[in-house]
């Protein structure tokens, strides 16, 4: 058995009476989220009436998952904390280091090889460990924890920003740096600021084209992608029951898009069906006898403004599809407002290759959807118009969807079977004949759509829709293409309307596969003997960061002004990057190489204030490191958007950067900035960001009472000898000041 049903009996078993306590405590009916916080507050930590967004809490997770590009780094830090073995169940999916270029079997062998040293690494750290280890090609993170390990009530972090895809089975699943990880396998209590709480009421049932892709893309624009940060966001109501697990699995995912700690579904029947399908009756039946801790308290629905700090309300009955982009997530249109929109802003209307796959949406129902389209169409005599790419979410969904012949349809269509994997998600895409910056326009039912993302291009116009929008637009090869109201001609010269999609939930005939993938550790792993070698390119042993010297920051030169969106693929990109993710060295090449330098207007070139030449980013950093000097970054908002990718803030923490001063903060990224040891501060005024100029020395006073709630002073020594002063905040608090003086929490761990 791959999950763990003693632990799920083990929290089960507690959880009436800590919800219990909890409601007496308080006085008052609980939310979803409230009761699974209060259930898995670290041992000692009392029911509290936290201040939400502000007091910071230690909980105790039950899981922790990890995947290879980000394992790597937390497996490194976790062979540094002392620790024998994990404190909680654990496991590592390799899913982001195989490239689609060929087909599944092609690229999953080359894959294989090219990554051989870091599969072989992540396999033997998981085994020494007490680690699950999920082979490559086994399935994407997310699907593969939605099936095996996700469950009602539960609470997990992932070293992955959708790891919030759990909620959909209504687990509080979080995503995090790799150094938060190691906190919760290393069984010390994880630290969380207590999140507000966003109520999304869901009325109504979809039908037709709509899908549960188009709840969060339709709140991706109402929230933007600020809107959701140190919120959790719960969904309630009657349309709740109506979505399949998988469905749901697809909103919460999405819910990183909004910057939310993340989301999260009430246990219905639905989800008990998934827990069937997937060979968990246990966990089914066990759930339904504490069904009542595994929702809301029905007042709170009654009286939703009462229990949530904002309340949405979205009608499913009356949703229509949408497709969001170019280049944010947010940018959401109701498809009958999409072509007009791609005709003013003369987005290229051609439509180029289709993706189907990511862990927000490779699941049976997803594909059988999107096949149906497909199918229909060619019955009526239409063909594809454009590449098509499919990528499954996990070997159980591939091996059922090609039993019972789905993957076949996609196929005879012209379509290409890929890897389970990432793969064009995270720019591990080999795409063909492709001239690096031509304009063009491509469709996914991906996440994510930042520049560069998915081919390296920053002038691919990605959109985000459900895989069966996916499928139509690909069938019609042309943007502007709503299969609502247009139709198309087929091969007889007719016009023709594409079918509505239909689709299972579950597989008819159940789910099969003959290897799942899985590797289980050993029992007794200390006699494994974890190598890496000191020549390699790939993996390098961490070196602990130096402690704070005690003294204020003094007129640290500025390593490059950011101008506007500055996601974590700006600070450390991923696709070919991503082989370096277990060399903190080597990666740090990349650092903040996608970043707009604001005097300039250009990525990567910024000014050496010495030499008055311009350099690329890391490189500077690398000189002013090699002649002893911190340097400062000043950014905008949500710097650190996107990922729970610590490598954004261990590179410039590695290259000596000493502060990251800007308007803002996403979440995970500010943590993780906090954890590695740097000073991540915000402008109080946000105007004072203008005030910095390009060769300014950067002077941070008041360290030595770095207290909370306590602002710091910036001082600005402008090359003409003039200077500005002005506060800067920051979110700091005892602990986390203590991480900041030992140089790291890894260090204070020890
Ligand atoms: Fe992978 Fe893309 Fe999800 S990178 S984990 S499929 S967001």
């Amino acid at each position: 058995m791959i999950f763990d049903i003693d632990m799920i009996r083990e929290v089960y078993s507690q959880l009436p009476g800590k919800v219990e306590e909890a409601k007496k405590k308080l006085g008052r009916p609980l939310t979803l989220t409230e009761k699974i916080l209060f259930a898995h507050l670290s041992p000692g930590v009392a029911v509290e009436n936290y201040r939400r967004a502000e007091d910071y809490v230690n909980f105790a997770p039950d899981r922790v998952a990890m995947q290879d590009a980000t394992a790597q780094m937390a497996l490194l830090q976790l062979m540094n904390s002392g620790r024998k073995k994990v404190a909680v169940p654990s496991t590592v999916h390799c899913d982001h280091l195989i490239q689609a270029y060929r087909d599944a079997n092609t690229d999953l062998q080359t894959a294989k090889v090219t990554n051989e040293e870091v599969f072989n690494f992540l396999r033997d750290v998981s085994n020494k460990y007490g680690i699950g280890f999920w082979k490559p090609g086994a399935g994407i993170i997310h699907q593969v924890v939605l099936e095996n390990y996700a469950f009602p009530g539960g609470m997990m972090v992932g070293t992955d920003s959708h790891t919030p895809n759990a909620g959909g089975l209504g687990m509080i699943a979080i995503g995090v740096g790799g150094a938060d990880a190691v906190d919760v396998m290393a069984g010390l209590p994880w630290e969380l600021k207590m999140p507000k709480l966003i109520g999304v009421k869901l009325t109504g049932r979809l039908s037709g084209w709509a899908s549960p892709k188009d709840v969060i893309l339709k709140l991706a624009g109402i929230l933007t992608v600020k809107g959701g940060t140190n919120a959790v966001i719960e969904y309630f109501g009657e349309g709740t029951s109506t979505l399949s697990a998988t469905g749901k699995g697809t909103i919460c995912n999405m819910g990183a898009e909004v910057g939310a700690t993340t989301s999260i579904f009430p246990f219905d029947e639905k989800s008990a069906t998934y827990l069937e399908g997937t060979g968990r009756k246990e966990v089914a039946d066990a759930a339904r006898k504490i069904i009542a801790c595994l929702q809301a308290d029905p007042e709170t629905a009654e009286n939703p403004e009462t229990y949530y700090d904002q309340v949405i309300e979205i009608n499913l009955s009356e949703l229509e599809p949408h497709i969001n982009g170019p280049f944010t997530p947010d940018a959401a249109f109701p498809i009958s407002a999409f072509a007009k929109e791609v005709k003013e802003k003369g987005y290229p209307r051609k439509m180029e290759v289709g993706l189907i796959g990511s862990c927000t949406n490779s699941s049976y129902e997803d594909l059988t959807r999107a096949a149906h389209v497909v199918k229909k169409a060619r019955e009526a005599g239409l063909s594809v118009n454009a590449q098509f790419i499919i990528n499954p979410g996990s070997e159980q969904v591939r091996y059922t969807a090609e039993r019972d012949g789905i993957l076949r349809e996609f196929e005879d269509a012209g379509a290409v079977i890929m890897a389970n994997a990432c793969g064009p998600c995270i720019g591990q895409w080999k795409r063909t004949e492709e001239k690096s910056e031509r304009t063009n326009s491509i469709v996914t039912s991906f996440n994510r759509n930042f520049a560069k993302r998915n081919d390296g291009n920053p002038n691919t116009h990605a959109f985000v829709t459900s895989p069966e929008l996916v499928a139509a637009l690909t069938i019609a090869g042309d943007l502007t293409f709503n299969p609502l109201t247009d139709a198309l001609t087929n091969d007889k010269g007719e016009k023709v309307k594409l079918a509505e999609p239909v689709g299972f939930e579950m597989p008819p005939r159940g789910f099969e596969v003959k290897d799942a993938g899985y590797l289980p550790p050993s029992e007794d792993g200390s006699q494994v003997e974890v190598k890496i070698d000191p020549q390699s390119n790939r993996l390098q042993k961490l070196e602990p960061f130096k402690p704070w010297d005690g003294r204020d920051f003094e007129e640290l030169p500025l390593l490059i002004k950011v101008k506007g969106k500055c996601t974590t693929d700006h600070i450390s990109m991923a696709g070919p990057w991503l082989r370096f993710r277990g060399h903190l060295d080597n990666i740090s090449d990349n650092m903040l190489i996608g970043a707009v330098n604001a005097f300039n207007g250009e990525t990567n070139k910024t000014l050496d204030p010495l030499t008055l030449q311009y350099m690329e980013v890391p490189a500077l950093a690398r000189k002013f490191k090699a002649e002893g000097l911190g340097s400062v970054v000043v950014a905008e908002e949500n710097y650190g958007e996107g990922s729970s990718r610590e490598h954004a803030a261990m590179e410039p923490r590695h290259l000596n950067v000493k502060v990251i001063l800007v308007k803002s903060f996403a979440r995970i990224h500010e943590t993780n900035l906090k954890k590695q040891g740097m000073l991540a501060l915000t402008f109080v005024n946000k105007e004072d960001y203008n005030k910095v100029q390009e060769r300014d020395r950067i002077s941070i006073k008041g360290l030595t009472g770095f207290a909370p709630g306590k602002n710091l002073k910036v001082v600005l020594h402008h090359i003409d000898g003039t200077t500005d002063e002005f506060e800067a905040a920051h979110t700091y608090n005892e602990q986390q000041i203590g991480w900041f003086k030992a140089g790291s929490a890894l260090n204070g761990m020890k």
